[in-house]
C-alpha cells in the first residue's frame, strides 16, 4: 500500500532526499543508475560499497519482484574515481506501486544533485532480427501503461507537467553507448521501448498489433521512470538486456525462470558496457 499522494509529494520528496543525501554524504555520483531484472551484479563489483534500503526511506514502497534486492547502492567504479548511485531493483506497477511511487526515487536522484539517470530492465524482442542475449538501447519509447506519474497538482510545482519527449534518450549519451559498446565488443542493438502494465505476458495478438507500431521491444518498467527523469531535465539513457523473443516471434513462451538464466549469463558484458558508458561520462 502506498503512502505517497498528490498531497504529500513535495513534503515525500523533501523528506526522502534528506535520508538520501545523507547516505551519499561527500560523494559525488555521475549518474543514477537503475538495475532491472537479473542486472543486479554491476553494483555488487563497485568498490567502497554502501547500501541503503528503500524501506528506510520515507515514502519509498519496498521491492517485490523477483531478483530486485530493494536497495540503492553507492560506490566507485572499479578503475576509476568515478561514483555510481545505483538501484539494486526498482519499483513495477504490477506490484501495485503507482505511477507517483515509480516516479519518487527518480526525483531523490535528482534532489541529490544527479543529472544523468541510466535505466535498465530485461526485455522481450519484437523486432525479429535481435537475438537473445543482445543489449539493446533505447531510441524512443512507447508508454503502454496508461498511467503517467506527472498527473495531479504537485508535480507541476516541482516543473511544469507538459514535458517535451523529443529526444527523451538523450543522444550524446546513445552516442557514448554506442562508442563503448563497439570498442568493448558488446552486442549493443537500438530500437524502440514499448513499457506496459503486466504482469501477464503479452498475446502474440498483441505483439503483432506493438510491431505494427514500431515497437522493438517490451517489458513493464521504465517508462514512468523515464517520464519522472525528463520532468527535472535529468539526460537519461534506456539500456534492455533481451533476455526472451517475445510471445509469438519464434514460437517460444516467455517465462521468469528463462529470463533470469539469460540476465545470469549477461552480467559479464553488462559490466563491461556499463563501466565503459561511467568512465566516458
Ligand atoms: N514481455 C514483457 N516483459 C518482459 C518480457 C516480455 O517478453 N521480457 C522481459 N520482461
Amino acid at each position: 500500500m502506498s503512502l505517497l499522494t498528490d498531497d504529500n509529494l513535495l513534503y515525500a520528496i523533501s523528506e526522502g532526499s534528506q535520508v538520501l543525501r545523507e547516505f551519499i554524504g561527500d560523494a559525488k555520483p555521475v549518474a543514477g543508475i537503475i538495475l532491472g531484472s537479473g542486472l543486479n551484479a554491476f553494483a555488487d563489483g563497485l568498490e567502497d560499497l554502501r547500501f541503503l534500503h528503500f524501506g528506510n526511506v520515507p515514502f519509498m514502497n519496498v521491492s517485490t519482484a523477483t531478483g530486485h534486492r530493494g536497495r540503492f547502492a553507492l560506490g566507485r567504479v572499479p578503475g576509476t574515481d568515478r561514483q555510481v548511485l545505483c538501484m539494486q531493483g526498482r519499483l513495477h506497477k504490477y506490484e501495485g506501486n503507482s505511477a507517483l511511487d515509480i516516479a519518487l526515487p527518480v526525483w531523490l536522484m535528482h534532489e541529490c544533485g544527479v543529472d544523468v539517470l541510466i535505466t535498465t530492465n530485461a526485455a522481450g524482442a519484437i523486432n525479429p532480427e535481435f537475438n537473445v542475449g543482445d543489449f539493446c538501447l533505447m531510441t524512443d519509447m512507447i508508454n503502454f501503461t496508461g498511467q503517467n506519474p506527472l498527473v495531479g497538482r504537485s508535480p507541476d510545482l516541482i516543473a511544469s507537467r507538459f514535458v517535451p519527449m523529443l529526444n527523451c534518450f538523450d543522444p550524446a549519451l546513445r552516442e557514448i553507448a554506442l562508442d563503448v559498446a563497439e570498442r568493448r565488443d558488446v552486442a549493443l542493438r537500438q530500437g524502440v521501448y514499448l513499457g506496459l502494465l503486466g504482469p501477464s505476458f503479452e498475446t502474440p495478438a498483441e505483439i503483432r498489433m506493438f510491431a505494427s507500431w514500431g515497437a522493438d521491444t517490451v517489458a513493464m518498467s521504465v517508462v514512468e521512470e523515464v517520464i519522472a527523469a525528463r520532468h527535472v531535465g535529468m539526460r537519461v539513457m534506456g539500456v534492455s538486456l533481451i533476455t526472451n523473443m517475445a510471445c509469438g516471434i519464434d514460437g517460444s513462451d516467455p517465462n521468469e525462470d528463462d529470463m533470469m538464466d539469460v540476465a545470469g549469463t549477461c552480467e559479464e558484458p553488462f559490466a563491461r558496457l556499463m563501466r565503459g558508458v561511467v568512465a566516458a561520462l
